[in-house]
Parts: C-alpha cells; structure tokens; sequence
C-alpha cells in the first residue's frame, strides 16, 4: 500500500471472527431498539445512500431543516440511544489514548449501492480525541487524505475487523466510502457493509 497521511493509523485485522460476531450480535439488540433510519442532506433534504442509527449518550443526525448535529435522542423514535456496547468500549480504551471513553458511536449501514462522500468529521466541540472507525461485513474502497479537501487521497481496502483510527494531525483529514465489494465477507447473512465510528463529542 502507498503510504499513509500523516497521523492516519490503520489496524488491519484487529478483530478476530469471534470477535466480530459478538460485536453484530450486540447490534442486532442496538438496531432492534434504534433503528436504521435514512438520514437526509442539509438544505437539499436529499437522502444519503447509507442508513444509520447510534448508540452511547449522543447520536450525530442530519436532516433537511436541522443539519449535521448530535442529539440525544433517536429522530424518529425519540427514544434515547441505547448504551455503547462493552467491547467497544474496551477498543476505545485500548486504542484511543484518550482518558474519557467515547460519547458517540455511530452505526453506518450500507447496502452494495452506498456510498458516502469525501467529508471532514468535524461537528464535534473537541477535535483532542481521535475518531475510531471499525468495520464489519463486507469490504468497502476506502479514501482518505489530508487536511484539505485539494490534498491528495489514498484509496484501500477495507475488511471486517479492520480499525481506521483519525486522531492528532489527522483527525480532521477527509475520508470516505468509493464502493462496498458486495459478496467479500459472510458475516452478515445478507450482506453489507457496518461501519462504526467511536467518537467524543463535548469540550
Ligand atoms: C464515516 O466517515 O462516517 C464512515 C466511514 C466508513 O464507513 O468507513
Ligand atoms: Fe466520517
């Protein structure tokens, strides 16, 4: 692989099969009590090809009239988001060199058409925290680049049980999903892609 961009660490394998399967079995429950919903554009109200749901004490949402911003409470439902599971927390403390546990873990789901563009994670109150991305199911092209979205972007596999870590010089580097490479993994009976994203959100 080419090299990296400053500060960008990639954890390929992380998490052995067992590992994963424990982890979809906690979100089975998660999505059960929250779930998948597709979340819209600002302003255009388009919807985005990826659906979502969270866990932990803050979810980020976007939709048409309210943007990008975390809430405590899941849109449609209302219903507050249910707890991070314990073996995410245990990556997080593990991984994050961070003294807080995360705030916010984001569930992306995507079918073999989703996509998601170039983008910074920045609606955070604190960028001091790295975000920790995990991903499970089938294997996705990956982009990421540097600081400015004119920087230039290396592309990866990602795979199930990979770990994706943006944190100091990195932590608001652009990145994004080019394709998911349906039928690559067997971990989710009918296939896709789950990505999760650890994250602090408040100062
Ligand atoms: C994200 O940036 O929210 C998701 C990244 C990924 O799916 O790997
Ligand atoms: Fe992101």
């Amino acid at each position: 692989m080419e090299d990296l961009p400053q500060g960008v660490r990639f954890l390929p394998g992380y998490l052995d099969p067992l590992a994963q399967r424990a982890l979809v079995e906690g979100l089975r429950a998660i999505v059960a009590e929250a779930p998948l919903y597709t979340p819209q554009m600002p302003k255009s109200g388009k919807p985005m090809s990826v659906r979502m749901t969270n866990c932990g004490e803050l979810g980020w949402v976007t939709d048409r009239d309210g943007g990008y911003r975390y809430q405590a409470f899941h849109p449609v439902s209302r219903k507050p988001w249910p707890p991070i599971p314990i073996q995410l927390l245990a990556l997080w403390r593990d991984l994050a060199g961070f003294p807080l546990p995360p705030e916010a873990c984001l569930v992306n789901f995507y079918d073999g058409t989703a996509k998601m563009g170039l983008h910074q994670d920045r609606d955070e109150k604190t960028f001091s925290a790295p975000v920790l991305s995990l991903s499970l199911g089938d294997d996705c092209l990956f982009r990421v680049g540097g600081t400015k979205r004119s920087d230039p972007t290396v592309s990866f596999r990602l795979q199930s049980g990979d770990i994706v870590i943006l944190g100091g010089e990195s932590r608001l580097a652009f990145h994004g999903v080019d394709r998911i490479y349906s039928g690559s993994s067997a971990l989710l009976p009918k296939g896709g892609r789950i990505n999760l994203t650890l994250r602090r959100v408040t100062a």
